[in-house]
């Protein structure tokens, strides 16, 4: 066989992420074990009736056609009827392109914004595809640790050290994933002011936004940040659709324009079924306040049952489908207490370190089982952190 691009081989880097905590959890449980996954991020749930029959009607109307390469005209009317209320910024149609999940609206604005050798800010702890997104479009970045003292809220001054010549612009993700932290209006402006004064694209991951209405703040909203900002949008989360890969990007009207060449030689346009029901469900808002209700209440069951527990410290876990438990009072090395409460107390949680340095000495653990296994997971990490604190006295 011929040798395949750079490019393409560059994408991830090989070794180990911290992702075989997680698989070595899936295949026992799928031997039959008693395994309660805490791994990964999505619904325990199937996407809401109300959508589903959308599509079945649209599949038998007759949608099996080609698609406008934008998106068609009333999905991208009622994406931005959704980013008005995620971003607070008054959004129009041609402010949206819709892109086939929210990993295609990120690729899409690090495609858009940055040439080969341009540089990249990137803020830490981070969602696991960032670095390949950038590798993929042969740019450089650097990481800038959120601190998990300062509850993981980024840092303006630290940010701005990380600037280059050549930097073009900066990835944020608020709501979080992995840390749960809903970003300040405060650590927001400051980033924003940097990206006025040096003229950088700042690219917005909101996909978490639903979880964490009314507390939410969009850097779109800030001053001079509209005409450089990019929000990544997605159905995955706030109308549970992980599976139908719908999401979309919302930026100034000029670079959508520009944006839609990329479709062209990519998706050349949605499906067509799936759009007229995503279309239905974001007008409807189908879902919508269920899945958030189903969240917030996780949340708080599960940090209530843990916080009686001197040995957790929470960080972060104020939105969103992740909490993030400090453990590094029982074990400093997060790898080797994800293992341990794998092997002791059947219970899968992915090591904070997969997700930066600044997550090192946590674990994530994700929020999508029902509230009894919940309260079963936070009952055996309290019986295996006192195990683990006697064995070591
Ligand atoms: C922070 C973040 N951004 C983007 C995505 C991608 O979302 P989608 O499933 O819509 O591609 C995810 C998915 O987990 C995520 O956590």
């Amino acid at each position: 066989m011929p040798k395949p691009s750079n490019r393409l081989s560059g994408i991830l880097h090989s070794g180990k992420d911290g992702w075989e905590v997680h698989f070595a959890a899936m295949t026992r449980k799928e031997a039959g074990e008693d395994i309660i996954m805490l791994s990964v991020g999505d619904h325990d749930f199937d996407s809401p009736s109300e959508t589903v029959e959308a599509c079945v009607r649209a599949v038998r109307a007759g949608y099996h056609h080609y698609t406008q390469l934008p998106g068609i005209p009333c999905l991208r009317a009622a994406m931005a009827r959704i980013s008005t209320r995620c971003t607070g910024v008054e959004t129009g149609a041609n402010n949206i392109i819709a892109t086939p999940g929210g990993q295609l609206a990120l690729y899409a604005a690090v495609q858009g914004t940055l040439d080969k050798g341009d540089h990249a800010v990137v803020v830490a702890p981070y969602y696991a595809t960032y670095p390949g997104t950038f590798r993929a479009a042969e740019a450089d970045f650097t990481v800038v640790e959120a601190d998990a003292a300062d509850g993981f809220q980024p840092r303006a001054d630290a940010i701005e050290k990380a600037l280059r010549p050549n930097t073009r612009a900066i990835l944020l993700n608020t709501p979080n994933n992995p840390t749960g932290a809903i970003y300040s209006r405060e650590s927001l402006e400051g980033i924003a002011r940097l990206c006025v004064e040096r003229d950088l694209w700042l690219l917005s991951d909101e996909v978490y936004w639903a979880l964490a209405e009314g507390h939410h703040v969009s850097p779109r909203a800030l001053p001079g940040m509209a005409e450089r900002t990019l929000v990544i949008n997605s159905m995955s989360k706030s109308h549970g659709m992980t599976g139908w890969r719908i999401g979309w990007l919302t930026g100034p009207e000029s670079m959508i324009t520009q944006l839609t060449s990329l479709n062209l030689v990519t998706t050349y346009g949605l499906t067509d079924f799936v759009s007229r029901a995503a279309a239905e469900a974001l007008e409807n808002d189908y879902g919508v306040e269920q899945i958030a209700g189903i969240y917030n209440g996780r949340r708080k069951l599960f940090l209530d049952a843990i916080r009686g527990a001197n040995e957790f410290t929470v960080r972060g876990s104020e939105g969103g489908m992740y909490v993030m438990l400090d453990v590094s009072a029982i074990e400093p090395d997060d790898e080797k207490f994800a293992w341990g409460l794998l092997d002791g107390e059947k219970v899968g949680v992915m090591p904070g370190s997969s997700f930066g340095e600044a997550a090192a000495g946590h674990i994530r653990i994700s929020l999508c089982q029902p509230d009894g296994i919940l309260l079963e997971a936070a009952a055996r990490l309290r019986r295996f952190a006192s195990a683990y604190r006697s064995k070591a006295a």
